[in-house]
């Protein structure tokens, strides 16, 4: 998502953060810009700012048009989420005498802006961003100096940000603040910098202080003075990085695929952020994409889209169906086109897309849209073709994957199928309130519970060494654990490799199991559920044959340890909530497999990240 990059000291600025902008630009963007302050010059001088659409060459082009001066200064990667990327939306963004850079989304945007707004304040931008501008102004103009200002205004600000704060008054400094998203603090010999990652000021200072949630920093060129936002002060030293820039650009990870993997406790949060209304068991309407008299008229979800999207449909269907009672199908996009559906004004389809850009699944929207059904895109990246042919979206936030191969983008796709699901039920009547409100608060701790199981790490890269040697695995679930499998197969065959199937478990028995010896690996997808007890007989059978079992099953399984060859035990959640946590193992196995046997981990062959041919 968004890059923040700030500087402090005794150099011209400008281009050094357009260098810490280049070093952050895996993280993706859709615009760029600067602000600038000179120090002392004798003479007041406004900031100056510079931001451009596109790519940071865009930004250069117009530096060398217009050069900015100062040796204070911050600048900004802008990944779209409130507003369409372009150059009124680009940070900074300017209230008075305050500049602003930001990275993360303003729960509370709509209520600032109508409290603003009644204030007499005019914007200039679509984004959710700015309300924060106008809040330090507000309080820069009752006498509050930057640090004090920029405390008070993030008082009343709720959702996830880091802050890049600069103030044409007080020029010789930053103030800089963070919750949720993240923000690094480099020191250097008389000069300071600030970024959302540590390769950004890598090449200048391998000394850095991460900032914690709820801290606000003052920068100068001698140092940073940390507070927490209640103004109490926090000592902490900084710490010295060994890692090369390279691995640095991967947080220390050795492939953005695992970098992805590990950050999906922080994607979930994200896509549930702003939407989850835990008080009155709901979803938050203007989140969903959809208005009340559109989804009045929905006698049934059909769930179009490609390869790791399509299985996130599997859910998908299975939640629409169990929580709001509606009909659903799923369908693969390209076999969508191929025929003649049945579908029109009373069916509501829902096109997923981690890149928004899958030629197969625009094709589906396409033919929905003149069959009239109701649409509606579940996208990552924002503003891409598929929400934009919807007209209607809901995004699931899970920031930039590098890695072709899809990890955080699935199980956020997961969560967004999950809220669509119940806020369909709470309409029609179907979820009742109590149960909204459980299954949303079992929801909301999802996360935790996927740090526990990313703690598996290690243990699962001792079972995966043996299967680097396999031609091919075999991987079952049953129920909401079905999707789950066949996506571990694919996420195996994509990027070891190896051949993998993933199937109904009930299904092994009319076929796969023929495959069965004690050269095929089965991995069985089975957390306490309904379905476990029908999955334990399955892989008892296929132990029958030597077929050699390694079981994803529920902490506290006293049985399935006698049954299966390894198991891996993940933590209990909600039954209908499993596959947040059972697919974190399967990721990880396909990952340590593929790293074992020495593929390109991020860029398997024939692949590519968007697919743009039918
Ligand atoms: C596999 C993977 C692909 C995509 C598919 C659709 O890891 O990522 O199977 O899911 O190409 O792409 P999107 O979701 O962008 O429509």
């Amino acid at each position: 998502m968004c890059g923040i990059v700030g500087y402090v000291g005794n150099q011209e600025c400008a281009d050094l953060l357009v260098d810490g902008l280049r070093r952050l630009e895996y993280r993706g963007y859709d615009s760029a810009g600067l602000a600038t302050l000179v120090r002392s010059d004798g003479e007041k001088r406004p900031i100056e700012v510079l931001r451009a659409v596109g790519k940071l060459g865009n930004l250069v082009a117009a530096l060398r048009e217009r050069p900015l001066k100062g040796t204070t200064g911050i600048g900004h990667t802008r990944w779209a989420t409130h507003g369409r990327p372009t150059e009124v939306n680009a940070h900074p963004h300017v209230a008075g005498p305050i500049a602003l850079v930001h990275n993360g989304i303003i729960e509370n945007h709509l209520a600032l802006k109508r409290e603003l707004s009644a204030e007499g304040v005019k914007f200039s931008s679509d984004t959710d961003t700015e309300m924060v501008a106008h809040l330090i102004h507000r309080e820069a103009k009752a006498g509050h100096e930057l640090f004090v200002a920029v405390k008070r205004a993030l008082a009343q600000v709720h959702g996830a940000y880091a802050v890049a704060v600069i103030d044409q008054r007080q020029p010789d400094r930053i103030v800089v603040a963070k919750n949720a998203s993240p923000l690094v603090i480099g020191f250097g010999d008389g000069e300071m910098f600030a970024a959302s990652d540590i390769p950004a000021v890598l090449p200048y200072t391998n000394r850095v202080l991460l900032l914690e949630d709820g801290e606000v920093g003052l920068l100068t060129a001698d140092g940073i003075q940390v507070e927490s936002l209640d103004g109490k002060k926090v000592e902490r030293e900084p710490r010295t990085i060994t890692w090369s820039a390279a691995q640095a650009e991967k947080g220390g990870f050795k492939h953005f695929m695992l970098k992805e993997i590990h950050e999906q406790p922080r994607a979930i949060e994200d896509t549930l952020r702003g939407r989850v209304d835990l008080a009155n068991g709901d979803i938050i309407a203007s989140e969903i994409g959809l208005d009340e008299a559109t989804v009045a008229k929905v006698q049934r979800v059909y769930f179009i889209a490609c390869g790791t999207s399509s299985h996130a449909t599997l859910y998908g269907r299975q939640l629409v169906e169990s929580l709001a009672g509606i009909p659903s199908q799923c369908e693969l996009a390209s076999e969508f086109v191929g025929r003649d559906p049945v579908i029109g004004p009373t069916d509501l389809v829902v096109a997923v897309s981690q890149s928004g850009e899958t030629l197969d699944t625009l094709a589906a929207l396409k033919v929905a849209k003149e069959k009239g059904a109701q649409l509606l895109a579940i996208a990552n990246v924002i503003h891409s073709a598929i929400p934009r042919a919807a007209g209607a979206a809901f995004y699931t936030h899970a920031g930039p994957e590098i890695g072709v191969a899809s990890t955080k983008c699935f199980t956020t796709q997961l969560a967004a199928c999950l809220l669509l699901a119940v806020y369909l039920g709470r309409r029609n009547g179907k979820l009742s309130k109590e149960k909204a409100q459980e299954l949303l608060q079992h929801t909301v701790e999802l996360p935790h519970h996927m740090r526990a199981t990313l703690a598996l790490d290690d243990l699962v890269r001792d079972l995966a060494r043996p299967l680097a040697s396999s031609h091919s695995a075999l991987f079952l679930g049953r129920g909401v654990s079905f999707p789950i499998a066949v996506e571990g197969a694919l996420k195996l065959k994509e990027i070891s490799y190896i051949h993998a199937e993933g199937y109904a478990a009930g299904e092994m028995k009319h076929g796969p199991i023929a495959l069965i010896d004690a050269n095929m690996p089965v991995i069985a997808v089975m957390p306490d559920d309904r379905s476990y007890e029908k999955i334990a007989s399955n892989v008892q059978e296929a132990r029958a044959r030597d077929g050699v079992v390694i079981a994803i099953a529920t902490r506290g399984n006293s049985e399935i340890g006698a049954i299966a060859n390894k198991v891996i035990y993940v933590p209990k959640v909600d039954p209908l909530l499993s596959p947040f946590i059972t697919s974190i193992p399967l990721q990880l196995l396909s990952y340590y497999v593929a790293d074992f046997k020495g593929t390109d981990v991020d860029q398997p062959r024939n692949l590519a990240k968007t697919v743009t041919v039918e």
